[in-house]
């Protein structure tokens, strides 16, 4: 295990620097509130390893990472980066980066390895010390429940396709309030539903594997449901808890200004967008997606006010925008997504563009109302190297992060009540199908040593808390 490597600032990196263009005036750090939240974010599978430890039963993930062809590579997260083993490393990492808050994920079935049925102590015992390393080292804990790592027993039942995976998300939650609410108030329910729905039951990309528009919409439901059970749940068990969800979202743009394109843009926007946001923020399913599934939801009364159960915050995760164009012949929305050519690009090859956060984010403070958001995820994967010196440059990732912390404080300055930013991701980790050849983290890793090296950004982003707290102190 390397030594936890506090990162010094470097001349380069210096926000001190006036002749650095990208001084903290550039970002605009002085729209940033004090008390601002400043943090990363990982997610347990991704990250833990120790999949057979100390009584934790198989999820969905383990099972698909498995499956022969699914994952690039061959890889899958048995390993990942040891997390479970070496977290205090991981807390010191951070408290070097001098990041207020961490937002993690509990793996589902550590805590209840067949998802209902008996609770396995040693796997909660686990997130009761990392949650104490955390407060240790002054970071906040902000917890996911679901960070698409379902207890493969609940999936051999149909899984989210069916109501008693709701159910039990809801006892789940309640176990793992009583238990660290006294110390955890930041709790997230769901992490990104719309990639455990359509691209895991309907795009067969993610686990469980499915392409089954009937299964996806199910699924889609009892997400919802399941999360709007939990956050009650969460707030019986653990009266402090600030109880919030973590949706994806892009901005839709028509390829061109054909009527056809303009209406796949309006469906694309629904299937990503609306459809995730109107029945959280109590208008109910959208009747125009309703139509175009064709699917019976499974509605029961009392449904459509459990999954609108007001909200503390509202975490959004961002990455990219998207550009679409009419497709009849295609799958659900019918809306095929055009490449622009001559955009900036990260190694995912998705397209860079900060504006798409600012506008999101207006979006949810005008349209939607929401009371306090956080980007809860946003980053970028480039081809990293470890140089001969033993540093990791990465100007790119750099760019990524000053663009879209520059697109917060625009999005501050017009009244978006933002509370926080997490970078995606602390550590290099295993990006689902993509395997570990996408690198996320603001500190990189080496998976055959397990050795972690502060990149070039993880130091930038260093500056930016620092010169952040300097402005408000
Ligand atoms: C998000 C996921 C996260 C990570 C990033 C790159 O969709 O929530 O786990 O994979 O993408």
């Amino acid at each position: 295990m390397s030594p936890p490597q506090s990162p010094p600032t470097s001349e380069r990196s210096s926000v001190s620097d006036s002749t650095d263009a990208r001084t903290p005036s550039a970002l605009d750090l002085g729209a940033f509130p004090a008390g601002f939240s400043w943090g990363t974010a990982t997610s347990a599978y991704q990250i833990e390893g120790a999949v057979a430890e100390d009584g934790r039963g198989p999820s969905i993930w383990d099972t698909f990472s498995h499956t022969p062809g699914a994952i690039d590579n061959g890889d899958h997260g048995d390993v990942a980066c040891d997390h479970y083993h070496r977290w205090p490393e991981d807390v010191a990492l951070m408290r070097g980066l001098g990041v207020d808050a961490y937002r993690l994920s509990i793996a589902w079935p550590r805590v209840l390895p067949t998802g209902d049925g008996a609770l396995n102590a040693p796997g909660l015992d686990f997130y009761d010390r990392l949650v104490d390393g955390l407060l240790d080292a002054g970071i906040t804990p902000s917890v996911t429940l679901y960070h698409w790592d379902l207890p493969q027993a609940l999936q051999d039942r149909g899984g989210w396709a069916e109501r008693e995976t709701a159910e039990h998300f809801g006892r789940y939650a309640e176990i793992v309030g009583a238990r660290l609410g006294d110390r955890v108030t930041q709790w997230a329910t769901l992490n990104e539903p719309l990639c455990s729905a359509w691209i895991g039951h309907l795009e067969g990309r993610m686990a469980p594997g499915l392409t089954d528009l009937t299964a996806a919409v199910r699924a889609s439901y009892h997400l919802l449901l399941g999360h709007g059970l939990a956050a009650q749940a969460l707030r019986a068990a653990a009266p402090a808890a600030q109880v919030g969800i973590v949706t994806n979202h892009s901005t839709v743009t028509p390829a061109s200004t054909r009527p056809e394109d303009i209406a796949a843009a309006g469906r694309m926007d629904g299937h990503t967008n609306r459809w995730w946001l109107d029945p959280v923020y109590g208008r109910g399913f959208p009747a125009d997606l309703r139509e175009l599934y064709g699917v019976e939801l499974p509605e029961r009364p009392g449904d459509l006010a459990t999954i609108a159960t007001p909200l503390d915050w509202h975490g959004v995760n961002y990455y990219f925008p998207v550009t679409v164009a009419d497709d009849p012949a295609g799958p659900v929305p019918y809306a095929r997504e055009v490449r622009l050519p001559d955009v900036p690009r990260t190694g995912m090859d998705w397209q860079i563009d900060g504006g798409g956060l600012e506008a999101l984010l207006m979006r949810l403070t005008d349209d939607y109302g929401a009371r306090r958001l956080y980007v809860t995820e946003n980053g970028s994967a480039f081809p990293d190297r470890v140089g001969p010196d033993g540093t990791v440059d990465d100007p790119e990732r750099t760019a990524y992060l000053e663009e879209h912390v520059a697109a917060c404080a625009r999005a501050l300055r017009k009244g978006a009540p933002l509370a926080g930013y997490y970078a995606w991701s602390l550590l290099d980790n295993f990006e689902w199908a993509y395997g570990y050849d996408k690198r996320f983290g603001l500190v990189h890793v080496d998976y055959a040593t397990q050795r972690r090296t502060v990149k070039g950004s993880g130091l930038r982003y260093a500056d930016i808390i620092r010169a952040h707290r300097g402005l408000t102190a």
